[in-house]
């Protein structure tokens, strides 16, 4: 094993570096391993977007990110930059301070994404970009699912729902500033602007994923096509809950199918209720290993496997990049979810949706 340079002052400092930009869930000390197996591997520094645009990053990918990099035994520090990239250039610059020799990062838009990875790599820091593809930066590698694809089967699953009749489509697409959230859009319409029988009646992103603001833009398209909707391409499972609360209020939950991401208990349950007509199931536990993997290749000073490269849109540059396979999630095969480790069905099958489990299976 190659040694770290950095090591000792970095082990040094774990202890007492991390209170300052601690994002308020005081994780950063509890989660460090510090066991003397992980010093030879350097230390991985993580920040995720927020804790509001999907509960994933904090019930999904927190827990798999903890348990690759125990398992791997690499000491590490992941914190959460609470949608404010000020936040997570101040934490990323202390990460730094504190002797990360490899930091990942969900970054909140490219230009702050890539004024931390520009920072990080002149102080001999190699950074990855964690799930989104920071455009303009210079991180070594991308760890993601393949994002298109989440889109077509988004796309699919919406016509699969609908079927073959005339229908009027409303796209809730994701945060501008999310790299995803383009090839999201992209891929949906691929697969339904091939489908003549349908029309886009109302399209809009969604700023910062904010859950609470694609309501109010659902019930804005939806008012302009005089509730003429009859399906929506809602990009997470936060924005199709916001669509569906509209569409309840309006007589039409369930009747009109909605789309979403992340195999969130809540898009499970909307699932089960019938007002949601699928998700899209992507693995943390797969998509932490990939970047544990990545990180203790980068920190050992080895070059990592990947399954291809990725273009940057914003200058033609390729990124070697780890791109997972994305799973649609109907009714019919939520117990695959389950099965994986994806959620617990404890969690799904609570107060009215027990009957609901039973009735699909779900135990
Ligand atoms: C992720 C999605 C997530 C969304 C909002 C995207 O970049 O790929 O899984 O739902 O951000 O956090």
């Amino acid at each position: 094993m190659v040694l770290i340079p950095l090591l000792g002052a970095a082990m040094a400092l774990t202890a007492c570096g991390n209170d300052d930009s601690s994002s308020g869930n005081d994780t950063s000390d509890d989660s460090s391993s510090e066991s003397s197996s992980a010093a030879a591997t350097g230390k991985v520094g993580v920040i995720l977007p927020d804790t509001e645009s999907s509960v994933r990053w904090e019930s999904a990918d927190r827990p798999a990110l903890e348990a690759a990099f125990e398992e791997a035994g690499v000491d590490y520090d992941i914190q959460n930059a609470e949608n404010d990239a000020e936040r997570m250039t101040q934490i990323a610059d202390t990460m730094i301070g504190n002797g990360v020799t490899v930091l990942a990062i969900v970054n909140l838009d490219s230009e702050s994404g890539a004024a931390i990875q520009e920072k990080a790599k002149s102080q001999g820091v190699a950074t990855i970009d964690y799930d989104r593809l920071t455009l303009g930066g210079s991180a070594e590698y991308y760890v993601s699912f393949d994002n298109t694809v989440v889109g077509e089967l988004q796309g699919q699953g919406l016509a699969d729902c609908l079927g073959d009749k005339k229908a009027n489509i409303v796209y809730l697409n994701g945060s501008p500033t999310d790299n995803n959230a383009t090839l999201f859009a992209e891929g949906a319409h691929s697969v339904l602007d091939e489908m003549s029988n349908y029309t886009v009646v109302g399209e809009q992103a969604v700023p910062e994923w904010d859950n609470e603001e694609a309501a109010t833009i659902f019930q804005q398209l939806y008012t302009a096509a005089d509730g003429k909707v009859d399906g929506v391409l809602a990009a997470n499972d936060g924005l199709g809950g916001a669509a569906i609360s509209i569409l309840e209020g309006n007589g039409q939950a369930g009747k009109v199918p909605v789309t979403g991401q992340d195999a969130t208990v809540e898009g499970l349950q909307n699932i089960l209720a019938g007002t949601q007509c699928m998700t899209v199931y992507k693995s943390a536990t797969q998509e932490a290993q990939a970047l544990a993997d990545v990180a203790i290749a980068l920190a050992n000073g080895e070059e990592a496997d990947t399954t291809g490269t990725t273009v940057d849109s914003s200058d033609d540059s390729e990124v070697p990049s780890i791109l997972l396979d994305p799973q649609a999630i109907t009714k019919d095969n939520i117990t695959d979810v389950i099965d994986d480790g994806g959620q617990k069905a404890a969690d799904i099958c609570t107060g009215k949706f027990a009957d609901l489990c039973a009735e699909a299976g779900i135990s």
